[in-house]
């Protein structure tokens, strides 16, 4: 499970912490990996851990929550995916394995591909699903007999449209391609040349199509776009206290110890564990995490981190708030907005 890596997408948030545990539908998007892993019957798990390793550490445990036995696997600097495996070779050892990388998402899990892997021991099975905008990927092309034939990474002429998911299969001969390819223009040792090397060097590279829904959520957009998405399936409970002035509409789920007062929350939303809400509306697609407060504002589509403040601010939409974070009305003059943002924050300013 790779949870290291710079996350220079998701900054300023990366800045901070770390983008594997930003939580969609408020579960850390890590938690659905090492879940899928688990459920396809994958107990032993190396963690790939970078800057936040502390924090990624301090979530997951030793993985006896999750019924998994996790070992953490320092990477000094994000070098590459296929560093990784490089630096994992002594917990790999020889035996197959799965590689997953942790702000990845696939829906319907990978308990298919797990077992289409046992069963035909390829030297590595690999995630495809189909994108309309294949030079955004790495792209597979397959040859006629269906055998992976080359990868290009973005390529300006795709000649498919098959990108290359972030969960892959390995036998042991991938220790081999790791240490034969060189560092790329980026100075990562990119993973999609060492599966290239498999192929050339004659090993058997099989694709598998996903057709369910995956998502990379390394991008804010994608981040909310994966958000709504779990939202939409979410058992709806009201665990918390919603006053005689407050209503819920739709799928909604209140946590322990939330509280609404005269506010509305209308689904797919949910609002996490002693969180407040007072004279606030929650539209569609927004989760609220833990211990956060948000007075006399109007939010929808957006996520928000633990113990963040928003006040009378009127609406927002489309945003990542950050843990700790406020966002307030200043009745001071001259009247002005005041800001302390993070290196690479981005605020788009509503103009009347
Ligand atoms: P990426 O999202 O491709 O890379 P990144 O985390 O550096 O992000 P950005 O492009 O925004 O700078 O990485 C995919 C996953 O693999 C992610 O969970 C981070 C992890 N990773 C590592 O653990 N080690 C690495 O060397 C790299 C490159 C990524």
């Amino acid at each position: 499970m790779l949870a290291g890596g710079s996350g220079t997408r998701l900054r300023p948030i990366t800045h901070t912490s770390a983008k594997q545990l930003v939580p969609v539908a408020n579960k850390p998007v890590l938690f659905y990996g090492l879940e899928a892993i688990r459920d396809a019957g994958v107990t032993d798990v190396g963690i790939i851990v970078g800057e936040t390793a502390a924090e990624i550490e301090t979530a997951v445990g030793d993985g006896s929550a999750l019924g998994i036995t996790v070992t953490y696997i320092h990477q000094d600097a994000p070098l590459g995916l296929a560093h990784a495996v490089l630096i994992a070779r002594d917990f790999l050892g020889d035996d197959p394995f799965v590689m997953y990388l942790g702000d990845n998402l696939i829906i319907g899990g990978i308990t298919d591909l797990v077992e289409e892997f046992r069963a035909t021991t390829p030297d590595a099975l690999i995630l495809l699903t189909r994108v309309p905008n294949p030079s955004s990927f790495g792209v597979a092309e397959l040859g006629p007999d269906g055998h992976v034939v080359r990868l290009v990474e973005k390529p300006r002429e795709p000649r498919s449209d098959l990108a290359l998911v972030g969960v892959y299969l390995f036998g042991s001969a991938v220790h081999e391609a790791v240490r034969s390819i060189k560092p790329s223009a980026r100075g990562e040792l990119e993973i999609t040349e060492a599966i290239q090397w498999l192929v050339d060097s004659g090993h058997d590279v099989e694709p598998h199509l996903v057709t369910g829904y995956w998502k990379d959520t390394g991008r804010l957009d994608d981040m909310l776009e994966t958000n709504r998405h779990l939202l939409e399936s979410l058992e709806p409970a009201v665990h918390g206290t919603v006053d005689e002035h407050s209503s819920i509409v739709g799928r909604v789920v209140i946590e322990e110890g939330a509280s609404l007062v005269r506010s509305t929350v209308r689904g797919p939303a949910i609002i996490g564990r002693n969180t407040t809400l007072v004279d606030t509306y929650v539209g569609p697609f927004t989760s609220i995490y833990h211990s956060c407060t948000i007075e006399g504002t109007e939010i929808e589509y957006s996520i928000v981190l633990e113990r963040a403040t928003i006040r009378d601010i009127g609406r927002i939409e489309d945003s990542l708030i950050g843990r700790d974070a406020e966002v307030i009305p200043s009745s001071a003059l001259p009247k002005a907005h005041r800001l302390m943002l993070g290196d690479h924050s981005r605020v788009s300013v509503a103009t009347s």
